[in-house]
């Protein structure tokens, strides 16, 4: 009998090559069979020593694999291919974050029921080891707060839109060209990736699983360059952030608070000088304090060394008997409820559009003084030959509904021609 562990392969794009040719040399495995969507397509390396197929199923009722790795990504079809595979008997690698955060406890209940594991450390931060950090590293700490740059994609274009004076789109572009974006953009710009990520934290940080739909969402599409500029003389930089705090509201103490917007980072934390493609996760435990995880997060070897990282590591322990119960989740059942956005307190930085006429600047410290809230800064930009002025202050912390009630004082009043974007600003 053969003693090399078998694999069945799902998804050959950029992390799926990457997987195949680390592990394509590596005499402790027998890459069985590949499944992908275009057996036709043009790749970057020659794989014809493999046997290819065009239906997944086949890998989830091949009797002789053992571990099944899903790098197709998205919910259809792998959400059906793993649920097979692991009715099956198989192991699960999966990189599949979209699959995780939304299916997640129902596959680990299904993987215990049928004594097989599913480890997905590349869902999250692709090469950085957070998810076993997570699960395994941090045990002795009551996790009290993470907050991640997880988005490869708008890491690296804000970090070109600031050191290069790129556009938004010919940044995007680029971020395309390296492999790093999601298939649809849109994903990444508008924030579903972080909330797919940042669910999957939050249920491992504070081991209850929450839904992906209740998470707030603000994507980067209304930073402009200005910003970027304004928000580094008032000494912060603009990062995408994923957010999953216990909340502090006393009326719904269980309540997470979980979200993803752009957020002023102080030049002074730590998550400010992450640029480009690399992904960081700053965590807060009971016990180890501080801590910051940072590495590429998303790209071809980065993910694939995640991916073959948990293959190898069923690997060593497969033989053994019932050795996937000490690989269960110890994460409950009973859903977080998360705390709705009106209810969370933060900094603002607002950027608005005003006719240039007298009054104004009263009228908008009256509007944020009815409301309680206290400005911190404030400069006004020029004026356009069509008598805009452009407006930019900060707020100190206040509750979120407390400046939306601000903000439509604001809008309501004639004098104010448009709100043009507002951020949150980590504290
Ligand atoms: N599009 C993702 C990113 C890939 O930019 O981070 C890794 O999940």
């Amino acid at each position: 009998m053969s003693t090399k562990t078998t694999l069945g392969i799902f998804g050959l794009g950029t992390v799926g090559t990457g997987v195949v040719d680390l592990l394509r040399d590596n005499p402790q495995f027998d890459i069985r069979a590949i499944s992908v969507r275009d057996r036709a397509k043009q790749r970057d390396f020659d794989f014809s020593e493999f046997e290819m197929n065009q239906d997944p199923f086949k890998l989830a009722d091949d009797p002789t694999i053992e571990i099944l790795v899903e790098v197709a990504g998205g919910i259809d079809p792998a959400y059906e291919v793993v649920k097979r595979a692991i009715i099956n008997g198989k192991h699960i690698v999966t990189a599949n974050k979209e699959m995780i955060a939304k299916h997640g406890p129902e596959l680990f209940a299904l993987a215990n029921q049928h004594k097989v594991t599913i480890f997905f450390e590349a869902a999250v931060g692709g090469g950085i080891p957070l998810i076993s950090t997570l699960q395994r590293g941090l045990q002795a700490n009551k996790v009290s707060r993470v907050a991640g740059i997880v988005n490869g994609t708008t890491n690296y274009i804000l970090t070109k839109m600031e050191r290069e004076q790129k556009s938004f789109a010919d940044a995007l572009a680029e971020a395309q060209a390296a492999g790093f974006a999601e298939a649809d953009p849109s994903d990444d710009i508008l924030g579903r990736d972080v909330v797919y990520k940042i669910t999957i934290l939050s249920s491992l940080a504070f081991q209850a699983p929450i839904e992906v739909e209740k998470i707030y969402r603000q994507g980067i599409t209304e930073i402009t360059d200005l910003d970027i500029k304004l928000a580094r003389e008032f000494g912060y930089r603009i990062k995408m952030i994923g957010l999953a705090q216990r909340g502090e509201n006393p009326g719904n103490s269980d309540a997470l608070d979980v979200r993803v917007h752009p957020m002023l980072v102080p030049l002074t934390h730590p998550l400010a000088g992450v640029d480009g493609v690399n992904n960081a996760i700053f965590i807060s435990g009971s016990a180890v304090g501080e801590i910051m995880l940072m590495g590429p997060g998303a790209g071809r070897y980065p993910t694939a060394s995640a991916v073959v990282g948990d293959v190898i590591n069923i690997a060593s322990a497969i033989k053994l008997p019932d050795f996937a119960q000490y690989f269960q989740l110890p994460i409950s059942s009973n859903v977080s409820q998360v705390m709705p956005i009106d209810e969370s307190e933060n900094g603002y930085y607002i950027r608005l559009e005003t006719h240039d006429s007298p009054g104004v600047i009263g009228h908008l410290g009256s509007a944020f003084g009815n409301h309680g809230v206290s400005l911190h800064s404030f400069t006004q930009r020029g004026v356009t030959e069509d008598g805009t002025a452009t407006i930019v202050l900060l707020t100190h912390r206040v509750k979120e509904k407390q400046l939306q009630a601000a903000l439509k004082e604001i809008t309501d009043n004639p004098t104010t021609k448009q709100i043009g974007v507002v951020l949150r600003v980590l504290s």
